[in-house]
């Protein structure tokens, strides 16, 4: 077998974990014997001092033919200043769009050795178990009309919130096909006390639901849902959420997790994904040796489970990062004070080694 993967290191912290995270592919594909073919380009504001543009039309093209797509993160305060259709976050945007990819997942899972890295009680957080699914392509973040005008004079913006039913539709239908693997139980947020989109999306989420009369749905809004995630997580299996909820809900969910360095993501269309930690492009840490890795390892074994439907190379990973934990490995982000901690790169040589050791034959 092999495989084509894109890798996007993009911007700030992207390269280093993306160099980490690149160490773990190439490992278990040569495990698994698959034959292994990466192509590397710039995006973001890497591709915008080369080129002018956040996103090259020969990038896209090589992304469309690709098995998987690698991303690390995009912008910094460089480009900050840059008109919003020429800032780094563009590049990431088109590619959502350009490739369809409509299903964003996010788990959340609260591993025993962090319980106590976060800043909630370990009681409260103790065996958490979430699967975000976000829906990517629509909603705030490509509604039209979208602009900022001179009015008399001051200045006014408009950022449009539009859904379509068939959007929601497909976006409900993985969440209800993810319950059913795991505790049956979908918690569609919203905010259909006030939203016309809301409204749309309760009611099409009630009409998916019909098909599975083995799922517990129950609708929550989305004031109340970022409220509930810090009191009692584990009420909580699969949460489905519309674009801009989804991006706030996941930052704040990850910290159940003790870090955003924990958070792994895969974003899936019909035919391509893209694979990409949650985590942003954290400039002030970037170059340093002191970004943690594991939610770049942890995308790689989703791309294992849900592009290449490799699920025990998935878990070899997964394990071999729980298991780097409860050795007490930490990078700084997840080290309790006076613990000490280990640089990037270092992590990933730990997560490298537990695989060979969980790979030993069996004597
Ligand atoms: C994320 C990020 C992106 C988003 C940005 C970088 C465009 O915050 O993936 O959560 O808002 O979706
Ligand atoms: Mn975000």
């Amino acid at each position: 077998m092999s495989k084509k993967v894109v890798v996007l290191a993009g911007d700030g912290i992207g390269p280093e974990v993306t160099r980490v995270a690149m160490r773990v592919l190439t490992s278990v594909c040569e495990r698994f014997c698959i034959q292994l073919e990466t192509q590397e380009f710039l995006i973001g504001g890497a591709s915008i001092e080369n080129c002018g543009l956040p996103l090259k039309e020969e990038v896209l093209a090589a992304c469309k033919s690709a098995d998987a797509i690698f991303l690390g993160a995009v912008g910094g305060p460089k480009w900050d200043v840059l008109p919003k259709e020429n800032r780094p976050e563009v590049a990431l945007l088109r590619l959502r769009k350009e490739l369809d990819l409509f299903t964003n997942l996010r788990p959340i899972k609260v591993l025993d050795a962090l319980v106590t890295a976060s800043s909630l009680k370990s009681e409260v957080i103790k065996d958490t178990d979430i699967l975000i699914v976000r829906e990517l392509t629509g909603g705030i973040y490509f509604g039209e009309p979208k602009f900022s005008k001179m009015v008399g004079d001051e200045q006014m913006a408009v950022d449009t919130m539009q859904y379509q039913a068939s959007e929601i539709e497909r976006i409900a239908n993985v969440a209800f096909e993810a319950a059913r693997l795991r505790k049956k139980k979908v918690s569609s947020v919203d905010k259909a006390n006030i939203l016309a989109t809301s409204q749309l999306w309760r009611q099409t989420v009630n009409r998916v639901s019909n098909d599975y009369p083995d799922v517990v749905l129950e609708h929550i809004l989305v004031d109340n849902c970022a409220m509930q995630l810090v009191r009692n997580p584990r009420q909580f299996d699969v949460i489905l959420t519309e674009n801009m909820f989804g991006d706030i809900l996941s930052d704040e969910a990850s910290m159940l997790t003790g870090s955003l360095g924990m958070l792994p993501s895969a974003s899936l269309g019909n035919d391509i994904a893209l694979y990409e930690p949650v985590h942003g492009s954290a400039p002030d840490i970037a170059g340093q040796n002191l970004a943690n890795p594991l939610a770049a390892i942890a995308s790689i074994a989703m791309m294992f489970r849900y592009s290449f439907q490799m699920d025990e190379a998935a878990q070899l990973i997964e394990r071999a990062i729980e298991s780097v934990l409860e050795a007490g490995f930490r990078t700084s982000d997840i080290s309790t004070n006076g613990t000490g901690f280990l640089g990037t790169y270092e992590v990933g040589e730990k997560v490298l080694n537990e695989m060979d050791y969980f790979f030993l034959p069996y004597i």
